[in-house]
């Protein structure tokens, strides 16, 4: 199976430019599984509900058919963030596109600072399936809460895709490291880069995105501060393998009577 990202720097709030932007970078994109950032579409820095209101659209919507033609052109399946508009309120989503059509979506669960003011939190950790392989997405600060990427696991995900706009220095590098191991599952981190302005205020996104192996070793990273498209051919049934010694299987010896919820 061949997986993959892009780790760009989408502009704030220029919908028709993000989308022409990844659409050129796509369009020789040959995969099964290309993860771009969270609120690619948008940008991230929102100053109020306005703005996520202007610039969040529903599933499907103008964002989804471009990624639709681009899978219908590539045989690709994509994973990218948007800002999805519903009934209910704005979601902070990730959106599976396949060649066939809107796969599915996953809202975020775990919503970092101020975004806590303009998204509603998701309710669920939805499993996917591309190619026969089990899928799983998380969101940027998602990756903090063990809980979400063993929920995955145990449903049975083999890829963890991550769309991510992070700002802490080395968190989510360290945690995906970590959330592949201790689950044994591989994982794409799809971060993205560059610095958003909002008066005084700003916000710079750490890139180096990273695809990690069920052994928590990185297959490849990106630059801090540069576009990658980068795509590797991996082996998705190693994550079925849960043994970590001949008498330690990381499933089997856990002990939930023991944790608390
Ligand atoms: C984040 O969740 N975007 C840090």
């Amino acid at each position: 199976m061949k997986i993959g990202y892009l780790q760009y720097d989408p502009q704030f709030g220029d919908l028709i430019k993000n989308r022409e932007h990844m659409a050129a970078q796509l369009e020789k994109a040959q995969a099964d599984i290309v993860v771009l950032p969270e609120l690619a579409t948008s940008g991230y820095f929102f100053s109020g509900k306005e703005e996520v209101e202007k610039l969040s659209e529903t599933v499907p919507g103008p964002s989804t058919d471009m990624f639709l033609q681009l899978a219908q052109k590539t045989g690709t399946n994509f994973i990218f963030g948007m800002p999805e508009k519903t009934k209910k309120g704005f979601y902070n989503s990730a959106v599976l596109i396949t060649p066939e059509g809107i796969g599915g979506v996953y809202r975020k669960v775990h919503l970092f600072f101020h975004e806590k003011d303009y998204f509603l939190s998701g309710e669920s950790f939805p499993l996917f399936e591309i190619k026969g392989v089990k899928v799983g997405i998380l969101v940027c600060f998602d990756h903090m809460f063990a809980e979400a990427a063993r929920t995955l696991a145990i449903k049975g995900a083999q890829v963890i895709c991550h769309p991510s706009n992070l700002v802490l220095p080395e968190y989510g590098q360290l945690t995906t490291r970590v959330r592949a191991l201790e689950n044994r599952v591989f994982w794409i981190l799809a971060n993205r880069f560059g610095t958003e302005t909002k008066g005084k205020k700003q916000l710079t996104y750490t890139g180096e995105s990273q695809i990690v192996n069920p052994g928590g070793e990185i297959i490849h990273k990106a630059p801090a501060k540069e576009e990658e498209l980068y795509i590797t051919e991996i082996a998705p049934e190693e994550a079925l393998d849960k043994n970590v010694t001949e008498l330690n299987n990381i499933f089997e010896d856990r002990k939930p009577r023991l944790y608390l919820p």
